[in-house]
């Protein structure tokens, strides 16, 4: 798929199909996630690929979000700190999310990319979720993301206006200088 496609596609999807999508294009979807950007290059990550129907019911019903129990395959993103943190204090904390973040992203793009639909739930208690999946009380679960095929075709993603995201040259500022300043001041210059 183009790449600007791939973009235009990508948008949370809540309702699946009953097909389940592979645990290989999961595992490409990963392999994209591995390629984020990561500070010293250090991949703190760790995914947790669950198949398992009960498991996956049980998880939609901790996260409090009952759609979650119909996709057939969800992959739990986690992160350990403790390198990044040892590393840069405080901020190694800021580039775990960071570095997460990016990951996910990449993994939800390589989704759409496979035919594959997909959401990012940050929405869940970390507690009864860790203790369900024996993850040890220092890790992060950043994100669940359940996968699958999207029931139905979805509308053109809202998006904001370029003009309201963008600032020039100092915070605040909302336009571009003069459109021939360089000029003006080469004039002026003599
Ligand atoms: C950090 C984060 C947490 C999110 N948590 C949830 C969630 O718990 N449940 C949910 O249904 N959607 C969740 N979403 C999806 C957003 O609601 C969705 O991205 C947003 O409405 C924009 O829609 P789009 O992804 O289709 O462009 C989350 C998204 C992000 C980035």
């Amino acid at each position: 798929m183009e790449f600007d496609e791939v973009i235009a596609k990508r948008k949370s999807i809540k309702a699946f199909k009953g097909k389940t999508a592979s645990w290989k294009s999961v595992m490409e979807a990963i392999d994209a996630a591995n390629q984020a950007p990561f500070a010293d290059n250090r991949n703190n990550l760790k995914f947790i690929i669950i198949e398992d129907k009960d498991k996956i019911a049980n998880i939609a019903h901790l996260a409090n979000q009952t759609w979650i129990s119909k996709s057939g395959i969800i992959v739990l993103v986690c992160s350990d700190d403790t390198n990044l943190e040892n590393m840069h204090g405080e901020r190694g904390r800021v580039y775990a999310r960071q570095q997460a973040g990016a990951a996910i992203e990449n993994l939800l793009l390589k989704i759409v990319d496979l035919g594959l639909s997909a959401c990012w739930v940050g929405s869940y208690s970390d507690d009864l979720i860790k203790t369900k999946l024996q993850i040890p009380q220092n890790i992060q679960i950043e994100a669940i993301i359940p996968i699958g095929y999207a029931k139905s075709t979805f509308d053109k993603k809202r998006r904001a206006a370029l003009e309201n995201t963008i600032y020039w040259e100092e915070w605040g500022r909302g336009r571009r200088g003069p459109m021939f300043k360089e000029q003006e001041d080469e004039i002026s210059a003599g």
